[in-house]
């Protein structure tokens, strides 16, 4: 079970592993992710299902490779078996008809946006895509992404490929020609609280992907408390997906922050939940208490 079908290397850093894994990719649905421990010890990681075949039985994983779990992840061979992966976990992406909707990612968003995508374009909305990244070399999964939605804008910070600039500038140049219905966006903070404070002041609606630190990933543990329409709930068990204009960024940014400040662990981590090295001492407790 959880064999690795397939393992290629899509970007700087980043891999793609296909696992078997039949049930959950006969279950699993947009917006949803899972919880792999790679080897028998190892610490939990939340990753998103990217992509999933049920015929094969596979789900496909996408990670960045930057600590002892994700980096154990990346070098197990093909065929090798990951010791653990549980889900489907989290509420399903809600999808429906919107009329023209543009899904914003950067960075490793662009994966996790990726069958957000694919879900409304099947639902009959125009799909407009934006992808931002620091780089080309960081780029991800363009020509999925070209397939997925009707039109497709990329960004790059240097400039060293399609229009330099930032993501949420093509999303101002849409809200202004009036071509927005709504917006779905996932990545860093502050980026989808700034594309929240655009479309709040249009009266855009706006779904954002909210990637807290996660310890257990089944609501026991608290280390993934949000707080959304003043209220703290668990983005594991609740979210991760939530309407962008109750989230309180500010709130998470500085919870994400204290971790960061405290235990050098970034905000703008790509998967949901930083190493066990990298969490601070209640955290590793609880880690370790959930992982015996
Ligand atoms: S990771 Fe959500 S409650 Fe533990």
């Amino acid at each position: 079970m959880f064999e690795i079908f397939n393992k290629q290397i899509i970007a700087q850093d980043i891999k793609r592993i296909d696992v078997y894994a039949p049930d959950i990719a006969q279950r699993v649905q947009p917006g949803q992710f899972v919880r792999v421990c790679p080897e028998e010890g190892s610490e939990n990681i939340p990753l998103s299902v990217v992509d999933w075949d049920v015929k094969k039985g596979t789900i496909s994983l996408i990670f960045q490779e930057e600590g002892d779990t994700t980096g154990k992840l990346g070098s197990l061979p093909i065929q090798e078996s990951i010791f653990s992966v549980l889900g489907p976990l989290g509420v399903a992406s809600k999808i429906d008809k919107k009329g023209i909707v543009v899904c914003l990612a950067t960075g490793m968003g662009a994966a996790q946006i990726l069958p957000i995508c694919r879900g409304f374009q099947k639902a009959g909305n125009k799909v407009i895509g934006i992808i931002g990244a620091r780089t080309k070399k960081k780029l991800l999964l363009e020509s999925q992404m070209r397939i997925a939605c009707h039109k497709i804008f990329i960004t790059t910070e240097d400039g060293s490929y399609e229009k330099k600039g930032l993501a949420t500038d093509v999303l101002k140049e849409l809200i202004h020609k009036k071509e927005v219905d709504f917006v779905y966006t996932i990545g860093a903070i502050e980026m989808m609280q700034d594309v929240c404070r655009l479309t709040k002041a249009k009266h855009i609606e706006t779904r954002v992907q909210l990637k807290p630190i996660m310890v257990d990933c089944v609501g026991m543990c608290g280390s993934c408390r949000v707080k959304v329409n003043n209220k703290i709930i668990f983005s594991c068990i609740d979210g991760p997906e939530f309407d962008g204009h109750q989230v309180d960024f500010d709130d998470f940014l500085k919870r994400m922050q204290g971790f960061k400040e405290s235990d050098k662990c970034h905000s703008g981590k790509q998967q949901f939940s930083p190493e066990k090295k990298e969490l601070g001492p209640l955290m590793r407790f609880l880690s370790g208490i959930l992982s015996d």
